[in-house]
């Protein structure tokens, strides 16, 4: 997730604008920054690493001369954050400047058959493909027009993208297009803007035109022309008003971030299935020849790993240990050798506890593998191979669209291990690779579908003292996410256990109405997890079943039941269920009057040990 902006002005300097816009746009992303305007048939670049503030103080970015600009923050997924992978990326000539906000799927085919047409790349981003295939578009065709030689640019793109394009060629028009990543285009009396977010452009305007998928835009100072990318036909649409305050338009008019973040999980999602291939493979490569593998993480990453731990044992064979890592260094810093693997799970990268473990690990000669969403972070620098989880800043304290990135992420490295180790079927992998591809939209379905549900039972449940999670088989770690949900922004003391386990202990606990939320993935373990739903019923709890579909006898059995679609395999079904849990415990925090974006005495990221 990037920020993209750009503008062109009536009167007065573009640069001050665009540096003042992408500060809105800094939750999208912080690596670095970058901005490019024309001004008399000449770029003007100013770039760099670092926050934009830092990078301003030292540049000035605001006394890049002209009228017309684009500009762009970064979150890094390809290419370190450094200042050569830094926006605006531009062609051989420097006559021609992207800014891009997603992800190039076949970037490298692309960049391979630039570089053998004498193109030179000097990034090591996706995003300089742009660049230079549209400089080849000129190069075969010098008459054509910019916005013609972007368009057969995207046109071979595959992935997501928004993207703002300038050019010497014609220095009165900013082309931009997008497909799968957030466009939209202010309008006022002074200029026209495009930004990857209404929060860019709000100070200035809040006439607003809504850019769908598979739409190409010309801005110029006479207005926009929206374009279809398939075959160029002209769509027409006016501004709408839109009447946010800046603080609404941040949250995109969802009043808290956790929300906020909850509904991206679609789009996250869809990121996820855009992994660098060879980084999956290496780390499946090196998971294989492990001795041992320990998956090594805190809190949501920590449940990541305890369902990766059920997936690479049931798709690909493979015994794991999932740790908590602050417990790592004392159940096994003796015994870790040259043979064994660490995977560390960290959204953040900079979680105390698990570098600490990294780094006892590490002094004894064993392999790590990292999987993280920050690019750049020490995670990724201490790490032998790391793939960044694509899912862009998450600001929420709680852990949501992180969480259920990670389990796709780790879900697809245990299908390729699976597929190396020859351990199921083609058939039953090619089925679980399938449903992976269309776990977005049952999330999506789910959101839309289940959110009043949960908030009801949010208004039922609001006054209980003490709620149950309980799961089987890799259920369970859906269990405890769906525990560490509640209890860390409704503040509600919650108890999660494999189900199985419950009757040894917690089941004293259970008196009349005391909330039991079962977690019901149709898995080898339903039928016993039946009669660990009757046992609590027998005991006056209010069982809350989190159910696929048609689930009669589960329902049956039920006070209350929140539904997921039909037919996901075991070793997915801890995404789609997360869900009901997190809207679940965004909307109890909400019945008790809490802001769920900021949990007392809890840190996003825990830097201490
Ligand atoms: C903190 C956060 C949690 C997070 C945990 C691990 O406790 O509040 O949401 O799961 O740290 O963070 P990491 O960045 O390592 O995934």
């Amino acid at each position: 997730m990037c920020g993209i902006f750009g503008c062109i002005m009536k009167q007065g300097n573009a640069a001050p604008i665009i540096r003042a816009s992408l500060k809105r746009l800094e939750y999208r992303g912080y690596d670095s920054v970058g901005v490019a305007t024309i001004q008399d048939g000449k770029i003007y670049v100013k770039k760099d690493q670092g926050k934009i503030d830092d990078v301003h103080s030292i540049l000035n970015l605001d006394d890049l001369p002209g009228n017309l600009g684009i500009g762009h923050t970064r979150w890094a997924t390809h290419g370190a954050p450094l200042k050569i992978n830094a926006h605006p990326h531009s062609d051989c000539t420097g006559q021609i400047v992207v800014v891009h906000n997603g992800i190039i799927e076949n970037f490298s085919e692309l960049k391979l058959e630039l570089e053998n047409n004498g193109h030179k790349f000097v990034s090591k981003t996706d995003t300089e493909v742009i660049a230079h295939l549209i400089e080849e578009n000129l190069r075969k065709n010098p008459e054509l027009e910019l916005a013609n030689a972007v368009l057969e640019a995207v046109k071979r793109l595959e992935g997501s993208y928004a993207v703002a394009v300038i050019s010497t060629r014609e220095p009165d028009k900013i082309i931009c297009a997008r497909n799968e990543s957030p466009l939209v285009l202010g309008i006022s009396e002074n200029a026209v803007y495009c930004a990857s977010d209404i929060p860019a452009f709000l100070p200035f305007t809040n006439k607003v035109v809504l850019i769908n998928d598979g739409e190409f835009i010309i801005l110029s100072s006479k207005g926009y022309e929206i374009r279809r990318i398939n075959d160029f036909s002209i769509v027409a649409r006016e501004p709408e008003i839109v009447d946010w305050t800046p603080e609404m338009a941040v949250k995109q008019g969802y009043p808290h971030f956790m929300i906020k973040e909850i509904h991206e999980q679609p789009a996250t999602l869809r990121n996820t299935l855009r992994m660098q291939e060879h980084y999956l493979d290496l780390i499946s490569t090196f998971l294989d020849r492990a001795r041992e593998v320990f998956l090594v993480a805190c809190g949501t990453s920590y449940h990541a790993c305890l369902a990766a731990s059920y997936m690479f044992s049931k798709l690909a064979f493979l015994p794991t240990y999932p740790v908590y890592a602050s417990e790592f260094m004392e159940q096994h810093g003796k015994s870790v050798n040259i043979d064994s693997t660490i995977l560390a799970v960290s959204q953040s990268g900079e979680t105390a506890d698990t570098l600490a473990a990294v780094t006892c690990a590490q002094q004894r000669a064993a392999t790590i593998l990292g999987l993280t969403n920050v690019i750049g972070s020490t995670l990724t620098r201490v790490s032998r191979v790391y793939v960044g989880q694509q899912s862009g800043p998450e600001i929420g304290v709680a852990a949501t669209k992180t969480f259920t990135s990670q389990l796709s992420v780790l879900a697809q490295l245990a299908l390729r291990l699976s597929k190396k180790r020859g351990k199921i079927s083609q058939d039953e992998m090619d089925d679980i690779a399938e449903r992976l591809e269309k776990l977005p939209d049952i999330v999506e379905t789910i959101i839309q579908t289940q959110k009043e549900k949960a908030k009801q039972l949010a208004k039922k449940y609001k006054d209980a003292k003490t709620f149950f999670f309980l799961g089987r088989g890799v259920s369970t770690a859906t269990a405890y996410e769906g525990r560490l949900k509640l209890m860390e922004i409704a503040y509600i003391p919650s108890i999660a256990f494999p189900a199985g386990e419950s009757k040894h202990g917690p089941i004293s606990l259970i008196e009349a109405g005391l909330p039991v939320v079962f977690i019901c993935a149709k898995d080898g373990a339903h039928k016993t997890l039946i009669g660990n739903i009757m046992e609590m019923k027998a005991r006056g709890a209010s069982i809350i079943a989190i159910v696929e579909e048609g689930d009669e006898e589960i329902k049956a059995l039920s006070d209350d039941y929140v539904e997921v679609p039909k037919g996901i395999p075991e070793v997915l079904s801890p995404i789609p269920f997360a869900i009901p849990l997190q809207l679940l415990a965004y909307y109890m925090a909400l019945e008790k009057g809490l802001n769920p974006d900021t949990p007392r005495n809890l840190a996003k990221s825990v830097t201490v040990k």
